[in-house]
């Protein structure tokens, strides 16, 4: 007898749904059921490829089919209604990150999950990568010392006119947004992955980030852990790169391209591959979290460490079956809601920062 599979809708079919997508059809133990999406002829060339029936809202999917998993990855304006419709049907939620706009909204969200009896698990996709994995299991043996930096910079833009902004319909006009590849949709997931790295909370943040219809202004944010490590976030997508093109490597992943979801080939060379820098006291790594590669460097000598495969997008598999697995055994979601929250917050005291222009301390919520 063969082992029932696991029903799962995907609620917003963009950019993100192809990889999650593309994940998913490597995992035996379950089943797509539904696809939504408003967009009539995006929904419908969807339902088509997965050969799942498809609809244009979310009630009315849950009208005829009842999933197990449904996964929002809708604009981030509608993952707090959609989330309510799915917990009140009593549909467990993999919700994409930011996990919402407003610190009220996600909590909103985790009340309705909890009062229904579902479970709400955070997106936090880069906890799933292999050389992200790999990176923490090296700074938690101790070999890089004690770290006292961590970094990312993201300056990759091909000039101000170049620069198209994420739309309202994810960043309602005069709320926080920017680009694809800036504080708010991409620097989230660094506000929950640099703490995860270094084993310390942050304590205290400074910086300043952009605002949908405001004119974009280059982003940063400064953390500082716990444990003393200071965090680096800087983000522009308004200017132009600096990046040599000999300055890439031989990805063992996909990179992110917007609009189109993981793109290349395993194997090929990319020139600008990203990164995340972490300097310790006895030595520093190099993590390129989507091509899969890490380097560590101690005094005298670099070298690379093997890294498991199975890097972007199938981290978006790994996540959903540590999900699934924690349902079957009754355990609580893995990435829970308030990893979302956290890091959401820790968005906003940025946010706050700026208009103060001073440090906004992290624990007083
Ligand atoms: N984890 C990652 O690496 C990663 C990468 C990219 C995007 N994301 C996140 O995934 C989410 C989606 O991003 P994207 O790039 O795919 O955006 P996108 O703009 O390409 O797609 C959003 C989709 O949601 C649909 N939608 C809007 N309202 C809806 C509703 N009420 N019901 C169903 N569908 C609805 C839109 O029609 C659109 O097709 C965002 O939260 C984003 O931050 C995560």
């Amino acid at each position: 007898m063969s082992t029932p599979t696991v029903p799962i809708a995907i609620i917003g079919l963009g950019a993100v749904a192809d990889s999650h997508l593309a994940a998913y059809r490597e995992l035996p133990e379950i089943e797509i059921v539904a696809v939504v999406d408003p967009r009539l002829e995006r929904m419908r060339e969807v339902a088509a490829r997965v050969a799942a029936p498809g609809f244009t809202d979310c009630r009315q999917m849950l009208e005829q089919v009842r999933p197990r998993i449904a996964c929002v990855l809708s604009t981030v304006a509608s993952h707090r209604a959609i989330t309510e419709q799915l917990a009140a049907a009593g549909v467990n939620v993999l919700c994409e990150k930011p996990i919402a706009n407003r610190v009220a909204d996600a909590v909103a969200m985790k009340e309705s999950c909890a009062r229904h009896g579902v479970q709400l698990m955070y997106g936090s996709s880069y906890r799933y990568l292999p050389a992200v994995i790999e990176a923490r299991r090296l700074i938690a043996s101790g070999v890089i010392g004690q770290v006292r930096l961590i970094e990312e910079r993201g300056v990759v833009g091909e000039g101000a006119d170049k620069f198209v902004p994420m739309s309202a319909a994810h960043y309602p006009e005069g709320t926080p947004g920017g680009g694809s590849f800036g504080l708010f949709d991409h620097g989230v997931h660094l506000l929950d992955v640099f703490p995860w790295l270094v084993g310390s909370p942050v304590r205290r943040v400074l910086g300043r980030g952009n605002y949908t219809g405001r004119a974009m202004q280059p982003e940063f944010a400064m953390l500082e852990h716990e444990c003393g490590a200071l965090g680096m976030l800087t983000y522009d997508e308004s200017t132009v790169s600096s990046d040599l093109p000999w300055e890439g490597l031989f990805s063992h992943g996909r990179g992110w391209v917007n609009n189109a979801g993981f793109v290349g080939a395993v194997g090929q060379w990319t020139p600008g591959a990203s990164f995340i820098r972490v300097h310790g006291t006895r030595g520093a790594l190099r993590i390129f979290h989507y091509a899969n590669r890490l380097f560590l460097a101690v005094p005298g000598e670099i070298r690379e460490i093997p890294v498991s495969s199975g890097a972007a997008p199938e981290h978006f598999g790994r996540q959903m079956r540590a999900f699934v697995h924690a349902l079957d055994h009754s355990l609580p979601a893995p990435n829970g809601i308030d990893l979302g929250i956290s890091a959401l917050r820790t968005l906003l005291h940025i946010y706050e920062s700026a208009e103060t222009g001073r440090w906004v301390a992290t624990g007083r919520d």
